[in-house]
């Protein structure tokens, strides 16, 4: 390889595009932990009054054994948070249908929960079954990119369960704070 196509390359894997740069499973940890205090904090850029030290020392206090990676990337999703006003982009999958292999890459395995991008959601009713390993105790909501809530429930009904909700269009995202695992989840346009 000469000197140039090196060079090229190098910058090319220091610059990767948004979206790729955070791992998945550090994306659904910070959306299963921390937007329990820090869901949708939208003011504009972080203080870090605290410092980096004392914000680490923060984040050590919520999640089991953090990386130093981790650490960095939980930073820069609250950071993202804060300037940009909506989550971090995850790419969905292409149907409405999850089994229990995919649905794997979005639960927080340590904290538990789930953390799962619905995608672009037509204006209308669509009706989300889930199917769990056994009765999950917990709640279930839905909200757009802006975070603002279409779906709020408490999970105390059973394995299986239906729910309706409507939404005016866009993205859309599911989280699930319950230690019971998911096995299939389901999503269709109601009417
Ligand atoms: C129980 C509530 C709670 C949880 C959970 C929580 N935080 Fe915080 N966090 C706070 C509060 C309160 C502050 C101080 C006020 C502020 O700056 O928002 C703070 C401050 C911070 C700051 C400094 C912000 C700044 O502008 O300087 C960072 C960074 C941070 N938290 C990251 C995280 C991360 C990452 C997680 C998940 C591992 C997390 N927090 C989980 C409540 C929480």
């Amino acid at each position: 390889m000469n000197l140039k196509v090196s060079a090229l390359l190098a910058l090319a894997l220091s610059f990767p595009a948004r979206g790729e740069e955070i791992p998945v499973s550090t994306v659904v940890r910070f959306n299963t932990v921390c937007t329990n205090c820090h869901e949708g904090e939208c003011s504009g850029r972080l203080s870090f009054q605290s410092g980096a030290l004392a914000a680490k020392n923060h984040i050590r206090r919520y999640l089991a054994a953090p990386s130093e990676r981790e650490i960095e990337d939980l930073f820069a999703l609250l950071k993202y948070t804060k300037e940009k006003c909506a989550y971090y982009p995850l790419k969905p999958p292409e149907s409405g249908r999850w089994g229990a292999s995919d649905l794997v890459q979005w639960r927080n395995p340590v904290e538990g929960g789930y953390f799962i991008p619905l995608g672009e959601l037509k204006p209308g009713e669509h009706r989300l079954r889930l199917v769990f390993a056994s009765a999950p105790q917990g709640r279930v909501r839905v909200s757009d990119t802006r975070f603002d809530i279409v779906l709020e429930e408490q999970l105390c009904r059973g394995a299986t369960l239906a729910m309706d909700f409507t939404v005016p269009g866009g993205e859309y995202f599911l989280h699930l704070q319950t230690q019971a695992g998911l096995l299939d989840l389901e999503l269709d346009q109601a009417r």
